[in-house]
């Protein structure tokens, strides 16, 4: 694994602007992520919350500014060895199994003796019976939560997670809050998109919310109230306020 340098952010995003044609998806953020910190990702549909993670992980090529993951330039080997990502929609090869998907990213990644780590992600998700079955078989839930297992097992320092609870169940998704909590326990920095709110609320340390491609809010849930003068505010009360069109 590589060394986290502890004198650098664990993401510095400047300047950061992505144009789709004339379309300004991302404008202008600023924003760091500190080291073991969780930090939420929300925003209406549109906002931008995938486009900025694929920038930030290197699928996306910025219109402007800069992106460094613990002072490494995005796309570097260094910075996407350190990253992980689960994407909004799961990327699996319909023709490997489960267990070979494990076998793959960890073979990726450079992790040794990842097995009893996998086995335990797979039966945490109830789906160790399917370990060699093909993925192009798994239902759709299945195939999130394999996609999840594949993000965790890498044993990156940072991963980011869009969408993480589309399609799970009520009961796969308090595993992953707590698989979550046992992440951030193990010091893993992790950005998190997503619409549910009340899941969020009880494992990040701050949100940031976006909107037509910019910030228009940050910081923890007790600031936001503060902000908002609404001190005994939930989540789901913040966002719509903050998010509501003026
Ligand atoms: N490849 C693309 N080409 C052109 N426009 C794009 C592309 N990808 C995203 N966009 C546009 O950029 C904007 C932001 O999209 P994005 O997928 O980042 O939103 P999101 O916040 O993730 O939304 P959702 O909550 O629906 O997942 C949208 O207006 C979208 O249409
Ligand atoms: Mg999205």
């Amino acid at each position: 694994m590589i060394e986290d340098n502890q004198s650098h952010p664990m993401l510095a995003v400047q300047n950061l602007s992505k144009k789709f044609g004339k379309h300004m998806a991302l404008d202008q953020l600023d924003f760091f992520l500190h080291r073991g910190e969780v930090v939420g990702l929300l925003g209406p549909n549109g906002a931008g919350k995938s486009t900025l993670i694929k920038c930030i992980v290197g699928l996306l090529r910025p219109s402007e500014g800069e992106i460094r993951i613990n002072g490494h330039i995005r796309g570097s080997r260094v910075a996407r060895q350190m990253s992980a990502y689960v994407p909004e929609i799961p990327q699996l090869y319909g023709m490997l199994s489960v267990w070979q998907h494990l076998q793959f990213i960890t073979g990726a990644y450079e992790v040794k003796q990842w097995e009893a780590k996998a086995e335990a992600l797979l039966k945490m998700f109830e789906i160790w019976d399917k370990k060699d079955e093909f993925a192009k078989t798994l239902s759709k839930g299945m195939c999130q939560k394999l996609s999840l297992c594949c993000g965790v097992i890498t044993d990156a320092p940072i991963l980011f997670l869009d969408e993480p609870m589309v399609g799970l169940d009520p009961k796969a998704i308090k595993t992953l809050k707590d698989l979550i909590r046992q992440l951030k326990e193990e010091g893993k920095t992790l950005f998190i998109s997503t619409h549910l709110l009340d899941p969020i609320e009880a494992v990040c340390n701050r949100v940031i919310v976006l909107k037509r491609g910019k910030i228009i809010a940050q910081g923890s849930l007790a600031e936001l109230r503060h902000q908002l003068g609404e001190e005994n505010a939930s989540l789901e009360e913040v966002f719509l306020e903050v998010t509501a069109d003026v």
